[in-house]
């Protein structure tokens, strides 16, 4: 395994402008000081969770480098994003695919599905002469027909149908990383487990790395390694997705995790909302984001920003309640993931 990662996302700070002034009210702070690092040589999944708004897909269009960075950097491959050569963002474009939520949203009701697999080969000049060949291998690796569904119309297919097209379309590419932002969120619940096993499949059989974004911690269990839990844009816990959703260490985390339901969950921590006072829940916060509405939250948590603590060796939680641990800077996230941990290298074939 190289040393360089594959994709890193290196402090980053997110902030956007709604109005004309830059007053605070306008002032949106998608992401805070977040890190990530996806490695090269061996393919893990990664979930990104959280509730709506948490900076997931800020995350995602950061990363896919569709929007740039307020504060910090991203690299593919040790390469600034912005400071890349020709070829090396040509390679940056191919091998970072992104799977959407709403496959209607990118299909154009008046061209033929073909024409979503054939475009991208076109723009980025691969498999000249054997485009038909390999748009048909692509299909079938998704579990489509391509006699049934080639020369169709989008509204031909069904949602399912639809969306293996975009995995189809990404999977053409021959990436190294496939970002789905709540690729099963449009899809009824009996095909949503075949969809999600395709997309672990990515990993295991084809050696490629997955960001699954997603609210659902439910899914993330099923299909990630490691996961990054945000809150208004500050990562509240990340690692090991096992350590994280059976024993979560950070109050949000345990929010989030008693709503779901887990076969064979014993832990139940009697974290009780009610005992927030409204003056708590009103007061506002220099702090941790979650103070308002935590239970347990203490006087710094309101006036200083907690850093991540590495509570475990692979896992770490930014909660002043576990500040016994040692501080993880963020740009060090790596060591508390998967192929990062000392011991626990990948197992997944590279690319
Ligand atoms: N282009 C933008 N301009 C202004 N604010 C934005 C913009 N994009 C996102 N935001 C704000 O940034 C925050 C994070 O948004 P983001 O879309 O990343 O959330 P999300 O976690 O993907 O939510 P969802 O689960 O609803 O998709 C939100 O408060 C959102 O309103
Ligand atoms: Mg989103």
């Amino acid at each position: 395994m190289s040393a360089t990662p594959l994709l890193e996302l290196r402090n980053v700070t997110k902030v956007f402008q709604s109005g004309v002034r830059k007053t605070p009210a306008n002032m949106t702070v998608a992401l805070r000081d977040a890190s990530l690092v996806l490695p090269d040589g061996t393919a893990t999944a990664t979930a990104i969770a959280g509730e709506s708004g948490s900076g997931k897909t800020t995350m995602a269009r950061l990363l896919l480098g569709f929007i740039k960075p307020s504060e910090g950097q991203i690299l593919y491959k040790g390469v600034d994003i912005t400071k890349m050569d020709k070829a090396q963002r040509l390679a940056y474009r191919r091998e970072v695919q992104p799977i959407f939520q709403d496959p209607f949203e990118v299909y154009n009701p008046f061209y033929k599905v073909d024409h979503v697999l054939t475009t991208p080969l076109r723009n980025f000049g691969l498999y000249a002469g054997e485009e038909q060949k390999r748009i048909e291998e692509a299909l079938e690796m998704v579990g489509l027909r391509p006699k049934e569904t080639l020369g169709r119309y989008p509204h031909q297919l069904s949602g399912g149908q639809r969306q293996r097209i975009m995995v189809a379309r990404a999977l053409l590419l021959r990436p190294r990383i496939i970002m789905a932002d709540e690729p099963v969120s449009m899809v009824d619940a009996s095909l949503r487990a075949t969809i999600l096993d395709e997309l672990r499949k990515l990993v295991s059989e084809f050696g490629i790395s997955l960001l699954y974004i997603t609210h659902d911690l439910t899914t993330a269990y099923q299909v990630c390694d490691d996961i990054v839990v945000l809150y208004q844009g500050t990562v509240t816990e990340v690692g090991s997705v096992e350590k994280v959703i059976r024993d979560p260490q950070h109050p949000y985390t345990r929010l989030l995790v008693s709503s779901i339901p887990l076969p064979d969950r014993t832990q139940r921590w009697g974290e009780d909302d009610s005992a927030i006072t409204e003056e708590q829940a009103r007061r506002s916060t220099s702090g941790c984001r979650f103070a308002p509405r935590c239970a347990r939250a203490m006087e710094e948590c309101w006036t200083q920003i907690p850093p991540l603590f590495r509570v475990d060796p692979d896992r770490a939680a930014s909660c002043f309640l576990r500040k016994d641990a040692p501080v993880l800077p963020s740009e060090q996230v790596g060591q508390v993931l998967k192929v990062m941990r000392p011991g626990d290298a990948g197992n997944a074939p590279a690319a």
